[in-house]
C-alpha cells in the first residue's frame, strides 16, 4: 500500500486559526507557504522561521511539521520591526506592553499557538535572528525569511540562516517586490542574491512570497 501523502492545504480548523491570528500574510500566500512547508518537512528536518510576530505564519509551519513528525522553530525578539513601531503604518497598539512601554508580541504569539493546538510542535527562540543563527548548528529543511525589512536585517537573516539549509531544502522569502512602488527592496535584494549565487532555483511564487530550492553549494 502506498504511504499516505500529506495534504497540500491545511485542514479547515488550521486555516481558520491562521485567519484569526494577528498578522499580515494573506491567505493565498499562506497556502503557498503551507505547500512549501509540507514539501520541505518530508526531508525530516526542522522548519525555521525568522519573524514570528503573533504566530500567524507559524501556525502553517507547525501544522506541516506536525504531519511529518518534525519541529517548527521560530525566531523573534518580539519587539517589532521598524514599520511596526508607534507612529508607523503597521503599528498595533494592542501589542504594546504598558509596563515596559514597548511592543511585546510574545503573549499574543503564545495565545495563537494555544488556540491552534500547536504548542507542542514549536520551539520559540526569543532573541535577535543573527545571534540565533550564529549558535544554531543543525541542518534545516526550510528557512522562511519574514523578519526585519531593512537591508541590514534581511541581509543578516539570509547570511545567517541560508547556510543551515540542507541540500534540496526550501528558502522562502516574504515581501519580495521587484517594483519599489510596491514595497521596500531589501527582501527583493536577498532574493536576487540567492538566485545569482547559483545555489538556488526558483520553484514557486505567490504574491510577494517566493520559494527557492537549494540546488547548489556556493552560497
Ligand atoms: C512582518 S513580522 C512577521 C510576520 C509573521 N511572519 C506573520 O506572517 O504573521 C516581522 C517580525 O520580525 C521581527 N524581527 C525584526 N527584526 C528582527 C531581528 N533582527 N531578529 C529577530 N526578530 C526580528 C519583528 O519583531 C516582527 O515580529
Amino acid at each position: 500500500m502506498a504511504a499516505p501523502t500529506a495534504p497540500t492545504a491545511p485542514q479547515p480548523e488550521i486555516l481558520a486559526a491562521f485567519e484569526a491570528a494577528k498578522g499580515f500574510m494573506p491567505v493565498d500566500e499562506g497556502l503557498a507557504l503551507y505547500g512549501a512547508a509540507v514539501e520541505a518537512a518530508a526531508l525530516g528536518l526542522p522548519l525555521l522561521e525568522v519573524g514570528t510576530y503573533c504566530g500567524r505564519s507559524t501556525i502553517l509551519l507547525a501544522d506541516a511539521a506536525r504531519a511529518a513528525g518534525v519541529m517548527a522553530v521560530t525566531v523573534d525578539h518580539h519587539r517589532g520591526s521598524e514599520e511596526q513601531q508607534p507612529g508607523w503604518e503597521y503599528h498595533d497598539p494592542t501589542v504594546v506592553d504598558p509596563e515596559v512601554g514597548r511592543m511585546d508580541t510574545l503573549p499574543a504569539f503564545r495565545r495563537t499557538l494555544h488556540a491552534a493546538g500547536l504548542e507542542e510542535q514549536v520551539i520559540a527562540l526569543v532573541g535577535r535572528s543573527p545571534q540565533a543563527a550564529a549558535v544554531w548548528a543543525a541542518p534545516v529543511g526550510l528557512v522562511f525569511i519574514d523578519g526585519g525589512h531593512t537591508d541590514e536585517h534581511a541581509t543578516a537573516d539570509y547570511e545567517g540562516w541560508a547556510p543551515h539549509l540542507a541540500p534540496g531544502g526550501l528558502l522562502v522569502i516574504h515581501d519580495v517586490f521587484a517594483d519599489p512602488a510596491d514595497g521596500g527592496q531589501a527582501p527583493y535584494r536577498i532574493y536576487r542574491r540567492a538566485l545569482e549565487s547559483g545555489a538556488f532555483t526558483e520553484v514557486a511564487t505567490r504574491g510577494s512570497l517566493h520559494v527557492l530550492r537549494r540546488t547548489g553549494a556556493g552560497l
